[in-house]
């Protein structure tokens, strides 16, 4: 028996982001996935956005914790409160929710998520891939007897994916997302100019004058950092030649997943794809000129969904919003748990 689904509560839990979609709002809480804990009371301080701004800058009494990592939690009890905070305004008696869960993860780690949402007061959990739901909020055909392509790419994974008629025929998933390009961009100013910058900074360059692919402008932002050699702070003009190169190698790992999944199509499947291409979602999606590199790589029409970063919190949403219909892309073993 299914209780309450027409009221299915969404869920994505991200690495850097939780969406909620909530029947009747749209995605309703946008919020980073960060909990602050006051570590001498023992207690949560705040969570989302609130505990985001405190990161970095806290004292040692109050320690804030990003739950999440590469799509997968990695602390279970910080991730219960999290979602306990969040879901609470949203909840209709115990309810039910429907979360995405990435491809390519454990057992383990899917039950995790599903008890972390029970745990924090849900009675009934659907799971659904990721792709699958990033495929449905971005609109493509998904029930159809055609290849729908999604490369799907958010803070902490990539997924790739080749839907046809509501079933995932061939996907990749590598562990790698924007946080890695901020990475690759700290790492890149250590060597070029030893400034050492903050994680936030690096992700500032990133979507001020990152690019994958060359653009024919050149821009050029002021960057703020310590020193590593006198200790001092310092400003550095970088430009978006050297941030392109920055994320060459990240580019490489995702184009690779790219064509590993390509390699794995029917001839049928994969002739579609001259046609209809690619859809690119999750909140990399918005790096400039991605979609012309992955374009230029694979010789097809690559485009960029429309709000990627929320498609798969719109994907849920729907899928909600027509249970009866799609219940066959629900994770079908919601009864052997609990
Ligand atoms: N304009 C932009 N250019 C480049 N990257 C961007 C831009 N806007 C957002 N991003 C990146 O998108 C990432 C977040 O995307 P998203 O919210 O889809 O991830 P997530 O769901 O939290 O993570 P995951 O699904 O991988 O667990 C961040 O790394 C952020 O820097
Ligand atoms: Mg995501």
């Amino acid at each position: 028996m299914i209780v309450g689904q027409k009221h299915a509560i969404g869920i994505d839990l991200g690495t850097t982001c939780v969406r909620l979609f909530v029947s009747g709002k749209g995605v309703a809480v946008r919020e980073p996935t960060v909990v602050a804990l006051d570590v001498r009371a023992g207690t949560v301080k705040s969570v989302g956005r609130d505990a985001r701004d405190i990161l970095g800058k806290a004292p040692s009494s109050i320690v804030a914790v990003q739950p999440v990592k590469g799509g997968v939690i990695a602390d279970y009890d910080m991730a219960v409160a999290l979602l306990r905070e969040l879901l609470a305004p949203y909840r209709r008696g115990n309810g039910a929710a429907i979360i995405s869960v990435p491809t390519g993860i454990t057992d383990v780690e899917r039950r995790a998520v599903r008890e972390a949402v029970q745990d924090a007061g849900v009675a009934k959990v659907y799971l659904i891939a990721e792709p699958i739901a990033a495929a449905i909020g971005a609109k493509l055909p998904v029930n159809r007897p055609r290849a729908n392509m999604v490369i799907h790419i958010g803070g902490g994974r990539t997924q790739v994916a080749v839907l046809t008629m509501g079933a995932v025929v061939a996907s990749e998933t590598v562990r790698l997302g924007g946080l890695d390009l901020d990475e690759a961009i700290v790492d890149d100013l250590k060597a070029r100019y030893n400034l050492l910058v903050g994680g936030k900074t690096a992700e500032e360059i990133k979507k001020q004058i990152g690019s994958a692919y060359p653009t024919g402008m050149m821009d050029i932002s002021q960057v703020q950092g310590r020193n590593l050699a006198n200790g001092l702070p310092e400003t550095v003009s970088v430009t978006s030649k050297e941030v392109m190169d920055a994320l060459a190698t990240p580019m490489v790992q995702i184009l690779d997943a790219v064509k590993s999944t390509l390699s794995r199509l029917s001839p049928d499947l994969s002739g579609d794809l001259l046609q209809y291409g690619a859809v690119l979602t999750g909140g990399t999606a918005l790096l400039s000129g991605l979609s012309e590199l992955i374009s230029q790589v694979t010789g097809f029409p690559v485009r960029v969904a429309l709000s990627p970063e929320d498609c798969v919190a719109n994907g849920i949403g729907f899928v909600s919003g027509h249970f009866r219909a799609l219940r066959q892309v629900l994770s079908q073993e919601e009864d052997r748990i609990r």
